[in-house]
């Protein structure tokens, strides 16, 4: 993958807000460092809660960078890069891919890139964190004909620059290769425009794949938690968060 498949920022900045508690658990992980790069930066929600004097970031997606410059103004690095092969020139003492990010990797090949990219931007003793749902679960529960191609579900509804949107769901969800590509359909209510489809390719990593990842990059003293308090993990976490050291 060398591009992202379209997904206008705005629409997608209004349905993907982030989970419950992540923006409290980055500020406190990062309290007291001096340096921190967000992989997968979107709109800059998670880089505008960090009190770290120098902040970066990086993605691919041009409108999300946009709007990330216009919410965290010139004090921010930003940086059109790819994850997996990004080369900054420094290091530095956090590294964040919040938000499931890691799922954007669709093989083994993009993961150990990106991790060896960290383990070389990491200062040493610096930790690389992640977050992401739990799917584990999913991956046991879940055929694909429970996920079902062609089968759209109300998600919710949301409002950008004044029209409101029904948004809609569609998931195909492949066991051999881990992927689930996801197609959002964003309906106008008020107007008599077009609905506005966006995607998103993922591949749903199972936890022993990223712990043997973070390990095969170099990375020490991996942890992974339940949840952003560092719960231990059990089969009713929804999301788990990992950090490992450089
Ligand atoms: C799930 S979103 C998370 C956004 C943001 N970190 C947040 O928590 O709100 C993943 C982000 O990664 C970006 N992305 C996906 N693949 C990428 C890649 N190979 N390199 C850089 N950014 C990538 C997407 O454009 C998107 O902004």
């Amino acid at each position: 993958m060398t591009s992202l498949p379209p997904y206008p920022a705005s629409l997608y900045a209004a349905l993907h807000t982030g989970t419950e508690g992540d923006l409290a658990f980055y500020a406190r992980e990062c309290a007291g460092v001096s340096s921190v790069l967000e992989l997968g930066c979107g709109d800059g929600r998670v880089l505008q809660v960090l009190d770290v004097p120098h902040r970066a970031g990086l993605d691919l997606h041009g409108g999300l960078l946009e709007a990330a410059g216009a919410r965290l103004g010139p004090g921010v690095q930003l940086h059109t890069a790819d994850m997996r092969t990004f080369e900054l020139g420094r290091r530095f003492e956090r590294i964040l891919l919040p938000f499931s990010g890691v799922y954007c990797m669709l093989d083994d090949e993009d993961i150990a890139a990106c991790f060896g990219r960290v383990r070389a931007h990491l200062e040493p003793g610096g930790v690389f964190i992640l977050d992401a749902y739990r799917a584990d679960g999913f991956h046991a529960d879940c055929e694909p004909e429970d996920v079902g191609d062609d089968d759209w579900s109300e998600l919710t509804v949301i409002e950008v620059d004044g029209q409101p949107y029904t948004v809609f769901e569609r998931s195909r969800w492949r066991p051999d290769t881990q992927r689930i590509d996801v197609t959002y359909r964003h309906v106008p209510l008020t107007q008599r425009t077009a609905s506005v489809d966006g995607r998103i390719e993922q591949r749903y990593l199972l936890r022993h794949q990223l712990e043997g990842h973070l390990a095969d990059a170099g990375l020490r003293d991996v942890e992974v938690f339940g949840g952003f308090d560092r719960r231990p993990v059990s089969r009713a976490s929804e999301h788990w968060v990992a950090c490992a050291r450089g």
